[in-house]
């Protein structure tokens, strides 16, 4: 979480910098600042969101600058634990984004020797040992202080009367952009993309000594060449374009990721691996977890290929007994839980592959293999695009161990799912919108889809939401049903057809209000719910993914009904770097 970004160049640092941090406040937004190498080193920082003190800043003077935008852990979000931090002096900024765990052992020792702490952060730390061993060269400082740290860091730092900054990196991510007499260092690459396609993703232990005409790597003291990869983005993914929300427009932008994703298709490499594979878990968190319980699903019953999946915080403490190809899926690369389950699998000598959006992030180094999905940049919090991106690369898992028994369904998906955003929601949101609880249920493949249709729900409308397997509920939520708690019921043609309509009638016998999301035409289904959401009548891997994003809809929606903040729920990021 948090992010953080640096400018050094010929250009007025500021604005570049509050660019930037705006584009990374999906990781954080609870608090930002910036110093920059004016006259000394010029600090400003504030509590709350960027657009409402940027004008702050404006006056910091300087062509060199670090910046920061905070999802708090050591410390609640205010003035002074934002970031930067300084040293005693005031000569010395830092920007951190990760934990540094044995900050109190550290900061009781200098606190011994005399230094003065402002915050509560761990980070604050790192600019006083920076304080202590510069004697005007600020690398050979950073140099000297990183052994002991104990953590996570993506760390920038800058000292008085020099134009540079020093970065280093250590399980935080962190990119340099390459410009014209000018050099960017960011979290990830989207505050890059006005400037630069040119990106160097550095690797752990590295150390960048950055000057605005130069850029120097270092790894274990010695130098080294990173490659320079283009960015497969531009800067128009990364821009609102008129819609009311980034999540809007990102639920409006599947048909084409959905379609990219799957016409990006999966490489010689990664199909052998898949091919060979006789059982394969999957480890993922949040949304993504919910991705691989849905292939859970339909790859065993389709395939009958013997699936796991496990939530990566628990993969890492309770890890199972492992055979078979493991693959981390996650939209950022960047989760902590996922990426220490996926060095677990590796240690255990599997084969691993990464499903991610995220080019050069931190799973794609990890794993074997990857799959890059082709969602482009999410801004908005709440998953959606890289949802359906990466069920696209899972389905095409399916379809790959099926002879391509799915190719037809699977390229003509994107055509469905455009179908479905123009769905009509209005009395479905109402309801929702008036309710306290709301309880989303399905089988098969369409419980994990329910389970994400309640996770939407919850992290942007701030309504308490469930999702069940339908046979669940009367195992216990029974007790909460009543008349103004929706029931969001998931029922098309199959196998649990008829065990799903009888569910929905002993929900109807509770008197909870029933929204039904079912095959277009269904009026048999129509008619015994209270409101009926047609989807069209696809293939089930289909249905899934439209299910999805009419789910998806309905939590928008009932968001902006409430006023909440859609793109920047309280209390989330959309990078977890943090256990
Ligand atoms: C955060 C995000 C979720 C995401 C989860 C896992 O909680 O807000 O949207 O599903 O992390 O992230 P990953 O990047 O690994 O998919």
């Amino acid at each position: 979480m948090c992010g953080i970004v640096g400018y050094i160049g010929r250009r007025d640092a500021t604005p570049i910098l509050i660019q930037g941090l705006k584009r990374l406040e999906y990781r954080g937004y609870d608090s930002f600042g910036l110093a920059t190498v004016g006259s000394a080193v010029e600090v400003y920082k504030k509590a709350g969101r960027i657009s409402d003190s940027e004008a702050g800043a404006s006056g910091l003077a300087g062509s060199t600058g670090i910046g920061h935008t905070r999802w708090a852990t050591h410390g609640e979000p205010n003035d002074v634990n934002a970031h930067p931090h300084i040293d005693c002096t005031g000569r010395i900024a830092v920007v951190h984004n990760g934990i540094i765990e044995n900050y109190s052992d550290l900061k009781r020792q200098l606190t011994e020797r005399g230094h003065t702490f402002l915050s509560e952060t761990d980070t604050e730390v790192i600019a006083h040992l920076i304080e202590e061993h510069y004697d005007g060269d600020l690398l050979a400082a950073v140099n000297a202080i990183l052994p002991l740290l104990e953590g996570s860091y993506a760390i920038l730092a800058i000292t008085e009367n020099t134009q540079r900054i020093v970065a280093a990196r250590d399980a935080s991510p962190l990119v340099l952009g390459v410009g014209d007499a000018e050099v960017f260092a960011a979290s990830d690459m989207t505050p890059l993309l006005e400037y630069t396609e040119r990106v160097i993703f550095l690797e752990d232990g590295d150390v960048a000594d950055i000057t605005p005409d130069r850029y120097t790597i270092y790894h274990d003291g010695r130098v080294v060449e990173r490659p320079i990869e283009l960015i497969n983005w531009c800067v128009e993914d990364a821009r609102k374009g008129g819609f009311a929300h980034y999540m809007l427009k990102e639920i409006y932008e599947q048909p084409q990721s959905f379609y990219e994703t799957i016409r990006a298709g999966i490489d010689d490499h990664v199909r052998q691996m898949i091919m060979e594979a006789d059982e394969i878990t999957l480890v993922a968190c949040g949304t993504s977890y919910h991705t691989t319980l849905a292939f859970k699903y339909l790859a065993e019953s389709f395939c009958n290929l013997p699936v796991r999946v496990e939530v990566g915080s628990e993969f890492k403490y309770f890890t199972p007994p492992l055979r078979g190809l493991v693959i981390a899926v996650s939209q950022s690369g960047e989760t902590a839980d996922t990426i220490a389950a996926l060095k677990m699998a590796k240690a255990r000598n599997c084969p691993t592959l990464a499903i991610t959006n995220m080019q050069g992030s931190t799973v794609t180094r990890v794993a074997d293999e990857t799959i890059l999905m082709r969602a482009g940049p999410e801004i908005g919090v709440a998953a959606t695009k890289s949802y359906t991106a990466q069920l696209a690369a899972l389905m095409q898992i399916i379809n790959l161990r099926c002879d391509g028994a799915f190719d037809d369904a699977l390229s003509h998906a994107h055509i469905a799912i455009g179908d479905v955003l123009l769905q009509e929601l209005h009395e479905a949101v109402d309801l929702c919108a008036k309710a306290e609880h709301v309880f989303f249920v399905g089988r098969g493949p369409f419980y994990p889809v329910s389970m994400e249709g309640a996770l939407k729900m919850k992290e942007i409308s701030y309504i308490h939401a469930e999702g069940y397997a339908a046979g669940e509920l009367k195992h216990g939520p029974f007790a909460l049903l009543t008349p103004e708690t929706p029931v969001v019921a998931v029922c098309t043609p199959g196998p649990t057809y008829g065990v799903m309509a009888s569910n929905i009638k002993e929900m109807k016998a509770r008197k909870a209000p029933v929204i039904a999301l079912g095959v277009a035409g269904d009026t048999e289904l129509a008619g015994f719910v209270d409101i009926f959401i047609p989807i069209p009548n696809t293939h089930l891997l289909v249905q899934v993914l439209t299910a999805s994003v009419v789910l998806q809809l309905l939590a928008y929606h009932t968001a902006c009904a409430l006023q909440r903040d859609v793109d920047k729920p309280r209390n989330l990021a959309k990078s977890v770097t943090v256990e």
